[in-house]
């Protein structure tokens, strides 16, 4: 990785990404991210929202390294993707996302599913875990409520606790990039409101990691946030400082619906127009 004395790499640079599968019986190409260049700086707080099927998932799967592009360039901390040992890189990166959850064995406690956070893998490595990130593993599992269940079986444990014991996972090595997709899906209230506080007391620590978040609630992003990023059909449509983009117009042109945003506290809120 990048010697400490050199400046701090950007968190991304992903330049005409494209990502496209082929259709299983025409064998056709269907494009899933066309031509997307995104630049996300170091200790930036980034929102990414879209429609459904929009390509939010994708895109947070090429930034964490779990997929490849078909088409263009992405530098991960400052690292090439096909340049680089994606899982020493990935060690590195605090991802939270559905596939990651279905991937534990059910035999995994919750506390052994947030010690893999240490390696960023869904095996625990025992030779790399030790009384320090034991102690880590049941602070991080306190701060989101979840002491109680850490020895539960992970598949065991309701769709929220699931949700925050891989929160816990995510920040084990205190990551410089943490991508969060749609983190905030099964929490409840109280759940939803520490998820916030942490990814803010994140970014008003040092040294600041860049947060990326893919909601389709402004109201769970936190007030930290920064940029965002607006997808449709798998296209950029808008990109840049939070609050120009987070707004009326950028995000009725995404979703196609008049969309009305409200603001209290540095948080948002916003209603859509039913398309139905
Ligand atoms: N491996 C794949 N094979 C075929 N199509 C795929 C594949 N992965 C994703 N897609 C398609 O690409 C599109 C984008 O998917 P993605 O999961 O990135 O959307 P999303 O914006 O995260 O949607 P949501 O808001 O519903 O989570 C969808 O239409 C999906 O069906
Ligand atoms: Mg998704």
């Amino acid at each position: 990785m990048t010697a400490s004395s050199a400046p701090t790499p950007p968190a991304l640079a992903l330049a005409r990404v494209t990502v496209w599968e082929l259709a299983p019986h025409s064998g056709r190409r269907l494009p899933i991210l066309t031509d997307v260049s995104w630049d996300v700086g170091a200790g930036e707080q980034w929102a990414v929202l879209g429609p459904n099927g929009a390509g939010k998932s994708t895109l947070l799967d090429i930034a964490a390294g779990m997929r490849h592009p078909s088409g263009g360039t992405v530098d991960i901390l400052g690292e090439r993707v096909g340049h680089v040992d994606l899982r020493e890189l990935r060690e590195c990166i605090g991802h939270v996302d559905a596939k990651t959850e279905e991937a534990f064995s059910p035999r995994r406690t919750a506390l052994e599913v947030v010690l893999t956070g240490v390696t960023g893998t869904i095996q625990v490595l025992g030779e790399r875990i030790g009384g320090a990130e034991r102690e880590r593993a049941a602070s991080l599992l306190t701060q989101f409520g979840c002491a109680a269940v850490a020895g539960h079986s992970f598949a065991a444990c309701s769709q929220g606790e699931r949700r925050r014991v891989l929160l816990a996972r995510a920040l084990m090595r205190r990551p410089p990039l943490l991508l969060l997709d749609e983190p905030a899906d099964g929490l409840d209230l109280p759940g939803r409101e520490a998820l916030l506080a942490a990814v803010a007391s994140l970014a008003a620590g040092r040294p600041v990691p860049a947060v990326v978040t893919v909601t389709h609630h402004l109201e769970e992003l936190p007030a930290s946030t920064t940029h965002a990023l607006l997808l449709k059909s798998g296209r950029v449509v808008a990109c840049g400082v939070a609050p120009e983009v987070l707004a009326d117009e950028p995000l009725s042109a995404c979703f196609g619906v008049p969309v009305t945003v409200a603001r209290a506290g540095g948080r948002g809120s916003a209603r859509a127009t039913p398309r139905w």
